[in-house]
């Protein structure tokens, strides 16, 4: 049983019930149309000068997605091995018309991602960023350019038996807390919490 997080405000039933699991079912695969929409969600993230400077490298195949587990870090391959669809995501750092570096393109490339992973909690699918990549090796085994940052992986798929993870792993199978709403504010006059 999944112990929800402690929400005092009413928002979106996908932004509540999000969370970041690491049993993915390995014989589940997502549908070309499930996957589309994803991306679709992404591809409506505003951006600054509506440059929109996210990519999205899918792995779907076993032999593109035992490429991508191979340049993950840490303990991410040990589940990740198990989404059906792995994606690495990237951003454009200069504005396509000037040249000139885009502060915002990491920014935006993290709106695109949260408004893909609300439109998969909206499927009954699951997903999980992970910032564990290495990533000149990613750079090098997909020949992506050095005017792209390397954002993070994503990885998408059904939720599986948490049994079949390694005990360590399983211990942190459950929602992570989040701070009380007071400690994200930082001056000016909000309402008060
Ligand atoms: C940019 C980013 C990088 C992350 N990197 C990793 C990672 O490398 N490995 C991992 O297991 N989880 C990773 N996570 C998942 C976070 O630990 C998780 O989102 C956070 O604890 C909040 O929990 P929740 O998503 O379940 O609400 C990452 C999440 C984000 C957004």
């Amino acid at each position: 049983m999944i112990e929800p997080r402690e929400i005092r405000h009413d928002i979106l039933p996908e932004i509540r019930d999000r969370w970041s699991p690491r049993a993915f079912d390995p014989d589940r695969p997502v549908s070309d149309g499930d996957l589309l929409a994803l991306l679709e969600a992404a591809r409506q993230a505003p951006s600054c000068m509506n440059e929109q400077p996210w990519r999205f490298l899918v792995a779907r195949t076993e032999e593109s997605r035992r490429k991508l587990v191979g340049v993950l870090a840490g303990r991410n391959p040990a589940w990740a091995k198990d989404a059906p669809v792995l994606l690495l995501v990237l951003a454009v750092q200069a504005f396509e018309e000037t040249g000139k570096p885009n502060r915002w393109h990491l920014f935006d490339t993290g709106t695109a991602w949260g408004f893909l992973s609300l439109e998969a909690q909206r499927r009954g699918l699951v997903t999980h960023a992970m910032g564990g990549v290495r990533v000149d090796q990613a750079r090098a085994a997909f020949a992506i350019p050095e005017d792209m940052s390397i954002v993070c992986a994503v990885a998408v798929g059904y939720y599986g038996d948490p049994a079949r993870l390694e005990p360590d792993l399983r211990e942190r199978e459950h929602p992570s807390p989040r701070e009380p709403l007071e400690s994200l504010l930082f001056g000016g006059d909000p309402p008060s919490v």
